[in-house]
């Protein structure tokens, strides 16, 4: 049996999170007990497809007489209107009813992609996510963001969209690789710094550097990371207010990765380095936040971070991010551990002495 978060919005329904391990009996449980089981659409990443389609996928689709299978090539370059378009040609031309569920099993690319399908074609289906890596099991499954990329930046199109349910079977992680465990355990920490201290407490007594190992203390912090990103959701589903405080480390991460090149760089590591400069700009704001919390992690995070471009130049690609308001940046900063707000920030070289310290940490 799963843990079982219940995430409430006043948005629409309420749907449960549930968190555990060899999940296939419960999925299909609910399954038969929500729909019909003709039909179903399985939108599901291509490694995750080639890996598990003798078990875990054969297991669900065969409850249902037309299984639809859509296969999501690896990589960011799928979130795009290209792929969004190759799906909905194939599920519409398999005559998909507005009941038809559709199951997208995957990590944030998939995720995200599948979501967004599931939200426009027939003015909405109902939405099951089966995320398989460690950072949509705490992050990208959890609030109802779907979208794809445009040439113009990313995650420009897309719309708030809810499932039905969130199956986070930690039996995936198994094979997930080592560098997207890392991935996924920027947000982890990020959670740590805005909320919940206890979470380093939990990580401490956790295996990081080897193979992913199913464990209840993993089961338990995958479910704690969860409740925290749905709790804050619930609150906030729109992102009008305390939602925001996810984005600690964001703003700074959102330009590390631009001017990397999305495909050349993993986003929680630059989440992880953004946090250094949202820590380093919450100290230079006056607040008293140790480092240390960040720092203890420091060796799994091993590329290096030399920008072509100045700390000024850094600051000013900040104004392109699309959460500026009125040319003024807002940024998430602590006010103590675990303590976060948004604050706009006018003082440039405040934001300039935040890249620099970046930079000579991870040249
Ligand atoms: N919607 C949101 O709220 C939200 C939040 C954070 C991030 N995101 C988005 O999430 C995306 C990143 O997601 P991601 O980090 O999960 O990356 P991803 O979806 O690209 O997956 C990473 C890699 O892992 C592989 N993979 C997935 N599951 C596997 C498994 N169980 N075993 C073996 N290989 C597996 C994939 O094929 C891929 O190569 C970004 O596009 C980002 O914008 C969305």
């Amino acid at each position: 049996m799963s843990n079982r978060i219940q995430l409430n919005t006043t948005y629409t329904n309420h749907h449960n999170i549930h968190v555990g391990y060899q999940l296939e009996n419960e999925v299909n449980e609910y399954l038969a007990a929500n729909f019909g089981l003709k039909k179903a659409v399985f939108i599901v990443d291509e490694n995750v497809l080639e890996l598990y389609r003798k078990t875990f996928i054969k297991e669900i689709s065969s409850l249902f007489d037309e299984p639809i299978f859509c296969s999501v090539p690896e990589g960011e370059q799928s979130k795009s209107l290209s792929q969004f378009t190759n799906i909905t040609d194939k599920i519409l031309e398999a005559k998909v009813e507005r009941q038809t569920p559709v199951i997208v099993i995957g990590g944030g690319v998939t995720g995200d992609l599948g979501g967004y399908v599931a939200s426009s074609v027939l003015r909405g289906m109902p939405l099951i996510h089966i995320p398989t890596t460690l950072l949509a099991m705490v992050d990208s499954s959890i609030g109802g963001k779907t979208g794809v990329n445009h040439s113009v930046g990313k995650n420009l199109i897309g719309a708030f969209y809810e499932p039905k349910a969130v199956f986070s079977d930690l039996k995936f992680l198994e094979t997930l690789p080592q560098k997207e465990i890392i991935n996924g355990l920027g947000e982890v920490i990020k959670y740590g710094m805005i909320q919940d201290e206890s979470i380093f407490l939990s990580l401490e007594s956790l295996s990081l550097s080897g193979k992913f190992t199913y464990s209840k203390e993993w089961e338990q912090l995958v479910t704690n990371c969860a409740k925290i990103k749905s709790d804050i959701v619930s609150k906030d589903f729109k992102e009008s207010g305390v939602r925001e405080i996810l984005n600690f480390g964001h703003t700074f991460a959102h330009v590390i990765e631009r001017v990397r090149g999305y495909e050349n760089s993993s986003h929680g590591e630059a989440v992880y380095m953004g946090m250094w400069g949202a820590v380093k700009l919450s100290n230079l704001l006056g607040f008293n936040i140790d480092i240390t919390n960040l720092s203890d992690f420091r060796a799994l995070y091993t590329s290096s971070f030399e920008p072509l471009e100045t700390e000024e130049e850094l600051a000013n690609l900040m104004l392109h991010d699309k959460k500026v308001k009125d040319g003024s940046i807002r940024f998430i900063i602590l006010e103590e551990a675990g303590q976060a707000r948004s604050e706009v920030v006018k003082d440039i070289s405040l934001i300039k002495e935040s890249w620099k310290y970046i930079i000579q940490e991870f040249k």
